[in-house]
């Protein structure tokens, strides 16, 4: 049963009490700066249950954490882009059959394709979810929607109900768990019915060319990985985007502008975009210390344990995939 003894926080779960249930499979008592669910007690925080302590995790996924938790703090708002990039990662789903459903945004950061989702589609209840402070930026950025629940804790230790989420999405986030995504994804497969997931590729429809110059980016990944003064990477996130991302993305808006094919040319997705929203992907690419990659045959292998079909786009971005 969920009570309530106190103003603030507890009001804003009192009317989701009936969903926390559900999602916890416990019962929940609600108190001003604190949660109870069963027999564990978490803190509340600007209404997000604060439940697994970062304190807690591996120097290495600090480090992921930690880094991700000051990228959406910078990067805090929307962008134009942002509407047909939603397109492309949910090119697989009907929308308009997530109407009236419990869905999840696994790893939320800032709380983008919720914001557009949301606008789309009237659903039940979201459960937005991170390990990094971007919960807190992901509140704020979906104030205007009563039907959340934020909860900042690590996909590798969740525990939902067993199929409490008719539909739930992790955008570009497994592939920077440390440990790998084997965990994380067992976690949500019990807990979703059908799950859209983005792992970054690696390069299996790709040259020799493309592949070495992305070794190259990668080198200079795990150097400005390290850096930890926020100046410095704002700096380097504006170098690297005018030096290392613009050539490329220029020519691909040239030869696009002149009706011939870009795709061979590395970024040509950015053809078109705004500096910001290219700054905003360098600064990701550039200062996120653990980045894995996959293939195909590696996504089969891994989610059909866990879904008995699994469908990979062939649009980009590569790869985005339904498991069912
Ligand atoms: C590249 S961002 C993507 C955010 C969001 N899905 C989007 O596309 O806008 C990756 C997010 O995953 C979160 N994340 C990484 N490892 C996590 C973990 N073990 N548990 C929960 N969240 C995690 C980070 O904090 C970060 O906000």
């Amino acid at each position: 049963m969920l009570t309530n003894t106190a103003q603030g926080p507890a009001l804003y779960y009192e009317k989701l009490s009936k969903e926390l249930e559900a999602l916890f499979g416990a019962p929940v008592t609600v108190n001003a700066e604190s949660i109870t669910i069963g027999d564990r007690t978490c803190s509340i925080v600007d209404d997000v249950i604060i439940l697994t302590d970062i304190d807690s995790a591996e120097p290495d996924k600090k480090q992921v954490i930690d880094s991700f938790g000051r990228e959406w703090e910078s990067f805090s708002d929307r962008k134009p882009e942002h509407e047909k990039e939603f397109h492309d990662y949910f090119d697989l789903i009907d929308l308009q059959a997530l109407e009236g459903k419990t869905c999840a945004d696994f790893g939320c950061g800032m709380g983008r394709w919720s914001q557009i989702l949301l606008e789309k589609v009237q659903l039940q209840t979201l459960v937005a979810v991170d390990y990094s402070d971007a919960i807190f930026v992901a509140r704020n950025n979906l104030r205007d929607h009563p039907n959340i629940i934020f909860i900042k804790a690590d996909l590798e230790t969740i525990s939902f109900t067993s199929d409490a989420l008719d539909f739930s999405y992790c955008l570009g986030v497994l592939h920077h768990i440390p440990s790998g995504v084997e965990t994380a994804a067992k976690n949500i497969a019990s807990c979703s019915k059908e799950h859209l997931c983005y792992l970054y590729y690696d390069f299996e429809n790709r040259g020799v060319a493309f592949r070495t110059l992305f070794k190259l980016a990668d080198l200079i990944r795990v150097v400005t990985a390290q850096i930890n003064s926020e100046a410095l990477r704002v700096f380097l996130s504006h170098v690297l985007t005018i030096f290392a991302y613009y050539p490329f993305v220029l020519i691909a808006g040239l030869m696009k502008r002149l009706g011939l094919n870009n795709s061979m040319v590395p970024l040509f997705y950015y053809a078109g975009c705004s500096y910001e929203r290219i700054r905003q992907d360098a600064y990701d690419r550039f200062f996120t210390p653990v980045e894995l990659r996959f293939s195909r045959q590696r996504i089969n292998n891994i989610f059909r344990r866990l879904y008995s079909n699994v469908t990979i786009s062939e649009n980009l971005p590569y790869w985005h995939f339904l498991c069912r």
